[in-house]
């Protein structure tokens, strides 16, 4: 929890920022970005820094600056962009952020946008996306299909009126999975999910290219993970992948937990430790919906750059 003088340390920063970095552009200022992010408290670099040496599977960060005069919930990540709606959340998320890692994007999501606006939109209510509101988003990894996803989610809330749950799990017990020694093998097919897609509709899973490769791998004692169950699919007929892979989406859903963001909290969640998702809820569009910003963090940039084969960050 940051005490008022950093709020306000935080909130000055981010507004020299913005000021001297107009029209903004974040793909274009992120650099700068990190160097800036050295003024920030030292407690906060210190804290972050600790949870990053700890690989700390959940990262929380309270009273965070949120404007006063913050602009309705936009109903749509293209409105949110064009009304440059949340922007000194957005340097603050980034800001943030990098001190745990890079931020980037993909070129097929939010317009490879470097900050997501996650707000519920009209027509979306029921997709596997964060435009979603009516139906859940199952606990997932975030981009399961790809070998550059985020080493972490990065989650700043500017609003939650109705008390809308993350919800997060991990392995809890690692020894119950012991037995099912499949998990550690490249015996799963990983999908690109749906936000990867202007229509999801025309592209069916099976016309998508994936990645093979285990749901668990790294240590042992603690391992890493890699599933979702709407894009995870083993070979057909591999019934014992399939099985290894139900009990251990079961292991999750028994440890699951919830949390409610609220204005000014930012969650960072180790995305090769923890699936996230998030409850359902009835969304108004009326302004107060539920909003946040989302940036994705990688350790190192250079699995990027290696993928893109050149130095961008917005990946294709
Ligand atoms: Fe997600």
């Amino acid at each position: 929890m940051l005490d008022s003088n950093e709020k306000s340390g935080i909130r000055d920063l981010a507004y020299k920022l913005l000021v001297n970095s107009r029209p903004w552009d974040a793909v274009r200022s992120v650099e700068e970005l990190r160097r800036e992010a050295e003024e920030l408290p030292v407690g906060l670099r210190r804290f972050m820094a600790e949870a990053r040496v700890k690989e700390e599977p959940l990262i929380a960060v309270a009273n965070l600056p949120v404007s006063e005069d913050l602009p309705p919930t936009p109903e749509s990540w293209q409105e949110a962009h064009r009304n440059e709606a949340g922007l000194l959340e957005e340097v603050v998320l980034l800001l943030c952020a990098s001190l745990l890692g890079d931020p980037f994007g993909w070129a097929g999501s939010q317009g490879g946008r470097l900050v997501h606006d996650v707000c519920p939109s009209r027509g979306m209510e029921e997709s596997l996306t964060n435009a979603s509101s009516r139906a859940a988003l199952n606990l997932h990894t975030e981009d399961v299909f790809h070998s550059c996803r985020g080493d972490y989610v990065s989650l700043l809330c500017l609003r939650n009126p109705d008390r809308v749950g993350t919800t997060i799990s991990r392995i809890a017990a690692p020894d119950r999975l012991r037995e099912l020694t499949a998990l550690w093998d490249d015996r799963f097919r990983f999908f690109p999910d749906d936000a990867h897609f202007a229509d999801s509709a025309e592209v069916d899973l099976d016309g998508r290219r994936f990645e093979w490769g285990p749901v668990l791998f790294g240590p042992k004692d603690d391992p890493y993970l890699r599933i979702d169950p709407d894009f995870t699919r083993p070979e057909p007929g591999d019934d014992q992948a399939e099985r290894s892979l139900r009990a251990c989406e079961a292991h999750l859903a028994d440890a699951a937990e919830r949390i409610v963001l609220e204005p000014g909290e930012a969650l960072f969640v180790d995305n090769y430790r923890v699936v996230h998702g998030r409850e359902t809820f009835t969304p108004r569009y009326d302004g107060t919906d539920r909003w946040l910003k989302r940036t994705n963090l990688i350790r190192d940039i250079r699995r990027a750059y290696i993928h893109q084969r050149s130095r961008s960050r917005v990946l294709s």
